[in-house]
């Protein structure tokens, strides 16, 4: 799917990273991580645990308190307004507040990133109404953000997310508001993008979830992570790659 070098340099990178808002007390310290090309984390922990504070790292949305951040294999701290805008346009990203435009129908609210990119209407017609079908919503199409429940309005921030196959996946809490057959339908949907080449990280508390796809996990507790499942995974992809 990538070319050679784009493989094998991570997309995401944490050199001993630090994070604290203001003057408070650190919450992330120092953290190493390192997400590799096509690689599909959870990432769990209690409320409060700095989930939500290590994807806005991830999303350049603030910088490292101490340490440094590279992301394709640039380091966010040394990039210009144009540089950070352009590799988010590579970052597809499901907050855990949504963040739809409240101005936008469901179909707008989707189609925005493909109309960025310049894509054709009659294609982003096709695009935007099959993703809308897939995540249940077909029926809402024009409706706008206030007219919607919050777990409708999750499945069109996630629809917006993955309609231009980004090369990097941040979701926080993507199924909260979801019932659990919704939610798994929606893992899929992740696992999809997955299989094209997305590196994909979840913040997620759905157990069952957890249980059920068996990624490794990123677990975030007294601002360090820890890794659970690592042998799980290696095994989920090799059945992957060999089906
Ligand atoms: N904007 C902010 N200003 C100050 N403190 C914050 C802010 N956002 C989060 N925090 C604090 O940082 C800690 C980690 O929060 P967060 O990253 O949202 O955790 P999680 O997503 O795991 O629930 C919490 O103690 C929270 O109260
Ligand atoms: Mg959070």
């Amino acid at each position: 799917m990538f070319e050679g070098n784009k493989l094998s340099s991570p997309i995401a990178e944490f050199n001993g990273v630090s994070f604290r808002y203001g003057t408070g007390t650190d919450i992330l310290k120092d953290i190493q991580l390192t997400l590799d090309p096509g690689s599909f984390h959870f990432m769990t922990g209690e409320s409060g645990a700095g989930k939500t504070s290590l994807l806005g790292l991830l999303y350049m949305n603030h910088l490292p308190t101490k340490g440094r951040v590279r992301l394709f294999g640039k380091a966010v701290d040394t990039l210009s307004r144009a540089d950070k805008a352009q590799i988010r346009r590579q970052i597809g990203v499901v907050f855990q507040d949504y963040r739809l435009l409240s101005h936008l129908n469901a179909f707008d609210n989707v189609a925005l990133p493909l109309r960025i990119a310049g894509v054709k209407e009659t294609e982003i017609k096709r695009h935007v109404s099959e993703l809308l079908a897939w995540v249940g919503l077909e029926k809402q199409i024009k409706a706008f953000p206030d007219e919607l429940s919050g777990g409708e309005k999750q499945r069109i921030a996630i629809a917006r997310a993955v309609i231009n196959r980004p090369q990097l996946l941040i979701a926080d809490e993507p199924t909260g508001n979801v019932d659990d057959a919704m939610a798994k339908r929606l893992l899929y949907l992740f696992l999809e993008l997955n299989k094209l080449g997305t590196t994909i990280v979840i913040a997620t508390h759905n157990q069952n979830l957890i249980k059920h796809f068996g990624f490794v996990q990123l677990h975030l507790s007294h601002g360090h992570i820890q890794y659970i499942n690592q042998e799980k995974q290696s095994k989920h992809f090799q059945q992957g790659e060999t089906a």
